[in-house]
């Protein structure tokens, strides 16, 4: 195939057969796209480690009633500048909130925000996703 590079590997049959029962039930259609994934998944965490600029959703819930914590949660993003790409906010229930916060920039500062947010008192359960910016991903 033009453009891709082959290559191959040695491995544990037990582990092979494990690995291609797992991606069969994912619906990947062959083991190399499971591989590539896998890799970009391993190179996309370095970049995390690194620092380097990545993208990332914060989603979380919160205590609508909390005194203050609705104050709170925008003055955080709003000092993260540049970083806050945008926020999408939908009422769960009469108590409960679900927000998600939609970034770009240093995984360092991601992480900065994330934590000052799933901090706060009030909110209940969130989790951080960091994603490549796609742009050194083939
Ligand atoms: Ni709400």
């Amino acid at each position: 195939m033009a453009g891709l590079a082959r290559t191959g590997f040695s491995i544990d049959p037990d582990l092979l057969e494990r690995f291609d029962r797992a991606i069969s039930g994912k619906g990947y259609q062959n083991r190399s796209e499971a591989v590539r994934d896998l890799m970009r998944d391993y190179l996309v965490s370095e970049e995390a480690d690194k620092n380097k600029v990545v993208a990332g959703t914060l989603t979380f819930v919160y205590d609508h009633h909390r005194p203050n914590l609705t104050e709170k949660l925008v003055e955080a993003q709003h000092q993260a500048g540049s970083q806050v790409l945008a926020a999408t906010h939908v009422h769960l229930d009469h108590h409960n909130c679900l927000e998600v916060v939609m970034m770009k920039g240093r995984s360092g500062a991601i992480r900065d925000l994330s934590n000052r947010i799933l901090s706060l008192q009030g909110v209940k359960h969130g989790q951080l996703v960091i994603t490549s910016t796609g742009k050194d991903l083939k």
